[in-house]
């Protein structure tokens, strides 16, 4: 199975994030997302077989149905004829905008970081939380659990007042709000499906509005399954996490003896393939169609 891991396109280039190669189109933005895969901060040497196809079509999924919500950088699929095939399905072209230096996270659930958190003095991002949660519970109403955005290495949780501190009051408020709502919109509609969206994290931006004003506006991917912890409804009921997202990777990692620094280790056929498997998985729940069988090719 060919995977893409790196682009090198005759255009100007403009980012290489862990996962998202971007590249300038005028005033927009080319916006690939790769096979790479990251977990700890740390990007394998490995592609996952269509794991750049499902962040892209998913995000473009979750994209169209948020307008209401709040506007996005979406602006097409559409890739220029002269650029190569592969970039089908995996690329969308967006507005360019100013990144907000916030990770912005909603938790429905409590589990991965925000548990340890919580396990030292019952607190998350200074939110006091009910006593007795255990790995998986749902919380009393969704929470925005704040990170930095780091430019290398681990984000880091914030409170409120950091939040606001470093982006202003007013743009905290908003993000804030988008996000909680963004979220709620999505983990119905996941329920729906059969998934609980234990927790997310979107990126928000400025972009210029039609009066050449500043507007904000959701960038970045939407709601995929490496933005986000997706566990089976139906196993969860019966008490179980399994996920469909990037936890099946950490926890084969976890059991290595690994200190989460590069360079990264060799990742097992049986991992990327069950990887891949759990992406596409959640593409097809979520959506109602499988990434497989759309006509167009994906490669
Ligand atoms: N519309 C946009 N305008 C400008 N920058 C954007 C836009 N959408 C996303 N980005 C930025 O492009 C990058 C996408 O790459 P990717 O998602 O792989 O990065 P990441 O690993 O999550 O984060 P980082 O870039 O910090 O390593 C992010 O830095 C993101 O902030
Ligand atoms: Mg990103």
């Amino acid at each position: 199975m060919e995977t893409i891991t790196e682009t090198h396109l005759s255009l100007l280039h403009f980012s290489k994030g862990k996962v998202r190669d971007t590249y300038k189109i005028d005033n927009d933005l080319l916006m690939v997302s790769t096979d790479r895969l990251s977990a700890f901060d740390v990007v394998f040497n490995e592609g996952i077989p269509y794991k750049g196809a499902v962040l892209n079509s998913l995000s473009i999924f979750w994209f169209l149905q948020t307008r209401d919500i709040i506007k996005n950088h979406f602006i097409t699929d559409a890739i220029p004829a002269n650029l190569p095939k592969y970039l089908e399905r995996r690329s969308m072209i967006v507005m360019k905008a100013e990144p907000i230096p916030l990770e912005s996270v909603v938790r429905g659930h409590i589990t991965g970081s925000a548990l340890k958190e919580y396990q030292k003095d019952g607190k998350v991002c200074g939110i006091e939380l009910p006593k007795g949660l255990k790995n998986g519970d749902e919380l009393p109403h969704p929470i925005f659990t704040p990170s930095t955005k780091a430019k290398q290495g681990h984000d880091q949780n914030i409170t409120e007042e950091e939040a606001k501190k470093l982006v202003g009051e007013t743009t905290y408020n908003t993000v804030k709000q988008k996000s909680i709502e963004l979220y709620n919109f999505a983990k119905h509609h996941a329920k729906k499906s059969g998934l609980i969206l234990a927790d997310t994290k979107f990126e928000f931006g400025y972009a210029k509005n039609d009066n050449g004003g500043k507007q904000i506006i959701l960038i970045d991917e939407a709601l995929t399954p490496d933005s986000s912890r997706y566990w089976l409804k139906e196993k969860y009921d019966a008490g179980q996490l399994e996920s469909l997202d990037k936890q099946f990777v950490r926890d084969y990692l976890e059991g290595l003896k690994w200190n989460k620094e590069p360079p990264p280790p060799p990742l097992p056929k049986n991992v990327i393939e069950n990887t891949s498997k759990r992406y596409l998985q959640a593409y097809k729940m979520l959506t109602g169609k499988d990434l497989l069988e759309v006509e167009a090719p994906l490669f």
